[in-house]
């Protein structure tokens, strides 16, 4: 039998979303859960089985997990990390990593001390589309890319209870408090960071009480030279479009639908041909199925409540640690997709000014 990594999950909202795969893979095991709520641990109990129960973080540490997956409150990623590492157990954290540039030096020391493997769970870079997207892009299929414009727009506001820390992690702050989505999956289109962000905002509209912004908008000039627009807003009431992302490269682009009637397309140069300006035209995405990433190729059928990517993404850490290899999204990526929010409140701050972003790599 293969064998089986001991993983233990903090936070029982979204953390419960990875109990099916698992409690299904071969070479996993919940060994552990971990809420400070006991009616959230009462709510797994029939699905966990032999798992032990924790209130405590620290205390299911201790227990004898390899793995933790920190699902909690989005302030503690980054000091819950932290934690972990600093005890030799690998994380799979969810975004965002951190919430302030304090918590990056942290849990940045903290994996360059530990033998323990950090991936943030950015299950965007992993949906089908933006996948596909993303092979054609390192294959050079858009040429230079020199633009790329995403949103996450998703009115978060009334969710029940709109739980303390999101009133103060999401809506008590300016700027992009929340776009490790939309900033993640270009920047894993072009293979580049950002280098600097612009940011200004609308201003509290909808509920005058929020210092969020209803929307912000974020422009970021990265390393290689592009400029990427970030759209972020969880007040506006309308219907979400979070996934709607788009690049623009010297051989063609490609636009994500905005809404459901929409489709994925891209309109890709022929070198081969000289086309008229008036005869470009819009193909399907999906005719370039060749490029998608072979887990999709092997799984074409997967779905869960994020277009299958929940599933490839947690299996992208798991597979990391048990062959002991690099994470896709290994601490540094996960601050180059975090970083440029914690900067874009400086900027919207100071009315919109050009903020430097720092490469933890280089400190
Ligand atoms: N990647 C995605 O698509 C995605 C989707 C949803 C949520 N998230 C992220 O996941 C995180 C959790 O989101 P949620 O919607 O489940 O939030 P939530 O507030 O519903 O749940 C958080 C849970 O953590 C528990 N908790 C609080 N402090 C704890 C501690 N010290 N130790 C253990 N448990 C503790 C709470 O009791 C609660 O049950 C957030 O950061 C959110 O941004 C990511």
């Amino acid at each position: 039998m293969a064998r089986r990594l001991r993983i233990g999950i903090a936070g029982l909202g979204r953390g419960s979303h990875f109990l099916p795969a698992l409690t299904s893979w071969e070479d996993t095991e919940v060994a552990a859960v971990c809420d400070t709520d006991p009616q959230m641990i009462e709510k797994v109990k029939d699905r966990i089985g032999r798992a032990r129960a924790f209130e405590d973080y620290s205390e299911m540490l201790d227990s004898g997990v390899e793995a933790v997956l920190v699902a909690t409150p989005m302030y503690m990623h980054g000091p819950q990390s932290a934690e972990a590492l600093r005890r030799g157990i690998h994380v799979f954290s969810e975004v965002s990593a951190a919430t302030s540039l304090e918590q990056c030096r942290e849990l940045v020391a903290a994996a360059r001390g530990s033998s323990a493997k950090y991936m943030m769970g950015e299950n965007c870079c992993f949906m089908k589309p933006f996948a596909l997207v993303r092979n054609m892009a390192r294959a050079g299929l858009f040429g230079e890319i020199y633009y790329a414009e995403a949103d996450y727009v998703h009115e978060v506001r009334p969710f029940p209870g709109a739980e303390r820390w999101r009133d103060r992690w999401l809506f008590g702050r300016r700027g992009g408090t929340y776009i490790t989505h939309p900033l993640g999956t270009v920047l894993d289109w072009l293979d580049d960071c950002v280098v600097a962000v612009n940011c200004v905002g609308t201003g509290a509209h909808v509920d005058r009480e929020k210092d969020n912004d209803d929307t912000s908008i974020m422009l970021c000039t990265t390393s290689k030279g592009a400029l990427v627009k970030i759209r972020h807003d969880q007040m506006s009431p309308r219907p979400m479009t979070h996934n709607y992302a788009a690049l623009q490269g010297t051989n063609g682009v490609y636009e994500a639908p905005r809404h459901g009637a929409d489709t994925h397309r891209v309109c890709l140069l022929d070198p081969a041909e000289k086309i008229d300006v008036s005869g470009r035209k819009w193909e399907s995405l999906w005719d370039y199925e060749e490029y998608l990433p072979d887990y999709w190729r092997e799984s074409p059928e997967s779905e869960d409540a994020h277009g299958g990517s929940d599933g490839f993404t947690l299996r992208a850490f798991v597979d990391s640690v048990l062959e002991d290899t690099q994470p896709p999204i290994d601490v540094y990526r996960a601050l180059d997709f975090t970083v440029p929010g914690l900067m874009s409140e400086l900027s919207v701050r100071q009315g919109g000014a050009r903020v430097a972003v720092p490469n933890f790599r280089l400190m």
